[in-house]
C-alpha cells in the first residue's frame, strides 16, 4: 500500500514533474541561449533508472506525472519510454508540457502509449515574432501540433503563453480570442526569471491585471469561472459565450506557494523540491552506487520534508543553480 508524501508544512506532495531531457529543438528566449550547451547523456538517466525512480515514487503516493525538458518529445524512445512510465502501477495521470514542434507526428503514437493529455507552449499568432521568440520555430509546424494532439484526443488541451514585455503583450488579445471557437484553455503566465540576467527579467514581466485589461479591451468581459477559485495554479475565466477558457498563473505577483504539491525530477536525476529554489537530493548517484530501495525511499521523503516554503521572489532572492530548461517549467 502507498506510503504518503507530506512535507513539514503539511502540504501533501504527489505531483511529480520529470525533466526527461535539457535538450531543445528551439531556442525561446526567456528560456535558453542559442548556443546552450547541454550536458553529455551519462550524466542523466537512462531509462531503466527513471522507472525504477518512477516506481520508487509512485509507492510513496505520487500519482500524477507530467512529463516536461527541456523538450520532452526530443528524448530518444520517447514513445516506449512514455508506455513504460504509465503502465506503473498507482500513477494516475500522465501528461506531458511540450513546444508542440513534434506532435504532429507523435500525437496519436503517445495518446496510444497512455498519454493522457498534453500542455504546449505557444506565445504568439504571429508567425514572425513566433520564429523571433524561438530564434527558428516555426508557426505552422506547432499548429499542426496542436491540431494533431486534439484529434489525438490529448485533451483537455491547454496553450501556455508566457508574456514577455516588448515581445508578445501585444499578441495576448489574439490568443485569448482562440478560445471564442475551440474548447482550449489559454493561460498566459508571468515570466520568471532564472539564472541569468534575473533584473532585466523581472522588469519584462507583464502582469494579469495588464493582460486582462489588453483581452477585455478587445474581447469584453472575462467571467470568473470555478467560482473564483485556483483551477491548479490557474485563476480561470470565459469570454462571453466562448468555447474554452482563459487562465492566468501568476508566479510573480500571486504566488501559490501555500498550495503547492509538487516536486520535480531533474534529468541527471535530482530531486528539485521547489521550482525556484537551489535545494536538491542527489538519487542518481546513490542509485549508481548500489542503494538499496528503502535507502532511496527515505532520500525522497527526507527531501520532500524538507521542501522549501516558496520561492522568495518577493524579496528578490532567485535560485541560480539551473536554467528553466534544465528543470522544466
Ligand atoms: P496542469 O496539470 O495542466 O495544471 O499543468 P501545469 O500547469 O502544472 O503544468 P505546465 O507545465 O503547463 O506549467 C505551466 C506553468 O506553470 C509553467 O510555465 C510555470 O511557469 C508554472 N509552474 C509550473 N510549476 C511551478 C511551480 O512549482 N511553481 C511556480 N511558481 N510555477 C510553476
Ligand atoms: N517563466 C515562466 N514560464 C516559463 N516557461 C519557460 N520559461 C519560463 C519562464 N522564465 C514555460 C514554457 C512552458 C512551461 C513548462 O514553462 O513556456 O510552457
Ligand atoms: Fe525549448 Fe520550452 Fe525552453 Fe522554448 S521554453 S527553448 S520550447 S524548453
Amino acid at each position: 500500500e502507498a506510503l504518503m508524501s507530506f512535507d513539514r508544512f503539511g502540504r501533501h506532495i504527489h505531483y511529480l514533474r520529470i525533466s526527461l531531457t535539457d535538450h531543445c529543438n528551439l531556442r525561446c528566449r526567456y528560456c535558453m541561449p542559442e548556443d546552450m550547451t547541454f550536458r553529455p547523456n551519462a550524466e542523466m538517466l537512462q531509462d531503466d533508472e527513471l522507472l525504477l525512480l518512477v516506481r520508487l515514487f509512485a509507492s510513496l503516493g505520487f500519482d500524477k506525472l507530467r512529463l516536461t525538458g527541456g523538450e520532452p518529445t526530443v528524448r530518444a524512445q520517447i514513445v516506449p519510454l512514455v508506455q513504460a512510465i504509465t503502465a506503473t502501477p498507482g500513477i494516475r495521470a500522465v501528461s506531458m508540457t511540450t513546444n508542440g514542434v513534434l506532435l504532429g507526428k507523435l500525437a496519436q503514437p503517445l495518446k496510444a502509449a497512455g498519454l493522457q493529455r498534453v500542455n504546449i507552449s505557444l506565445d504568439t499568432l504571429n508567425p514572425q515574432r513566433f520564429r523571433q521568440l524561438t530564434r527558428w520555430g516555426s508557426f505552422d509546424q506547432v499548429w499542426e501540433g496542436i491540431l494533431a494532439a486534439e484529434r489525438a484526443g490529448l485533451t483537455p488541451l491547454k496553450l501556455n503563453a508566457v508574456v514577455v514585455r516588448g515581445y508578445n503583450e501585444a499578441d495576448t488579445a489574439d490568443l485569448a480570442g482562440l478560445t471564442l471557437e475551440h474548447p482550449w484553455q489559454v493561460r498566459f503566465i508571468e515570466m520568471m526569471p532564472f539564472a541569468g540576467e534575473t533584473d532585466t527579467q523581472l522588469n519584462h514581466v507583464v502582469r494579469a491585471e495588464e493582460i486582462m485589461a489588453r483581452i477585455e479591451a478587445v474581447h469584453g468581459p472575462l467571467q470568473p469561472e470555478n467560482d473564483g477559485q485556483l483551477d491548479g495554479e490557474a485563476r480561470i475565466f470565459r469570454l462571453r459565450g466562448a468555447a474554452g477558457q482563459v487562465g492566468f498563473i501568476s508566479s510573480v505577483s500571486a504566488p501559490f506557494c501555500a498550495a503547492c504539491t509538487r516536486a520535480r525530477l531533474t534529468a541527471d536525476g535530482k530531486l528539485r523540491l521547489c521550482l525556484l529554489r537551489e535545494k536538491e537530493v542527489d538519487l542518481l548517484t546513490p542509485l549508481r552506487a548500489g542503494a538499496g530501495i528503502d535507502e532511496l525511499r527515505q532520500l525522497i521523503l527526507d527531501g520532500v520534508w524538507h521542501k522549501p516554503w516558496g520561492h522568495g521572489l518577493a524579496q528578490g532572492e532567485v535560485a541560480l543553480n539551473r536554467t528553466m530548461s534544465e528543470i522544466g517549467g
